[in-house]
């Protein structure tokens, strides 16, 4: 998979009608989706229930596309082995979760599986610069992690462009995404600001024409 180089849009299925995710799946891939943002939440690190393991397992089953699997539990390390069997491609865990930071990069690297940090909106960014050089991507809140549908905090733009700065000594190559509020005019700051992943769920399930959706996003 080349990602270097290029804006990508990774459609949150959050937004999706889960009883008819293969359809969903095969609409945003169609549309030019780059890969698919699986958010994956326990009802303790944020205050809302999503989907798990088994559900990752299905999707893995229905499509080829790359697996974005943002993770909003409690305690990561504990469940890394279960996304890696389930097919996940790449995990993304919070700083702000309970599991040692380095032991959790460590255990998805060693299982070939893509390492990301995720930041909430109220983190700063300098909280991920020590590991730059051992993960693949960044995942920039830019709002508070739970629900689709909620507006963009412009104040993230500044955190971005941080990050992307120290990135360019140390891990060129690294992504940096961009999670919630997604629209065409966020989009555009936040590439902008030095970000290349786009999120987006609601904008994207919501519209009628998936591929003008994806295509006004970059
Ligand atoms: C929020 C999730 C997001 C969410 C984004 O906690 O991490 O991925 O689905 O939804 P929109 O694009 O509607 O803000
Ligand atoms: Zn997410």
């Amino acid at each position: 998979m080349d990602f270097k180089n290029k804006i990508k849009i990774s459609p949150s299925i959050l937004s999706a009608d889960y009883a008819s995710l293969k359809s969903e799946i095969e609409k945003v891939k169609n549309g030019g989706a780059d890969m698919l943002h699986v958010d994956v939440m326990d009802g303790h690190f944020v205050p809302n229930i999503s989907i798990g393991p088994p559900v990752v397992k299905s999707i893995r089953k229905a499509t080829d596309m790359f697996l974005d699997c943002h993770l909003m539990i409690s305690n990561p390390y504990d469940y890394v082995e279960s996304f890696v069997k389930s097919g996940a491609d790449l995990i993304a865990f919070h700083v702000e979760s309970n599991s040692d930071i380095s032991e959790t990069i460590e255990k998805i690297t060693s299982a070939g599986v893509l390492p990301a940090l995720v930041v909430k909106p109220g983190t700063p960014a300098e909280s991920v610069f020590p590991y730059l050089s051992k993960i693949a991507m960044v995942l920039v809140m830019t709002v508070e992690p739970g629900f689709g549908g909620q507006s963009f905090m412009d104040d993230m733009l500044p955190k971005i462009t941080a990050i992307r700065e120290k990135a360019d000594g140390v891990n060129p190559g690294l992504m940096i995404q961009v999670d919630g509020g997604i629209v065409p005019e966020t989009a555009k700051k936040c590439i902008a600001a030095g970000a290349d992943v786009l999120v987006s769920g609601s904008y994207i399930f919501g519209a009628s024409d998936t591929a003008g959706a994806i295509s006004s996003l970059r």
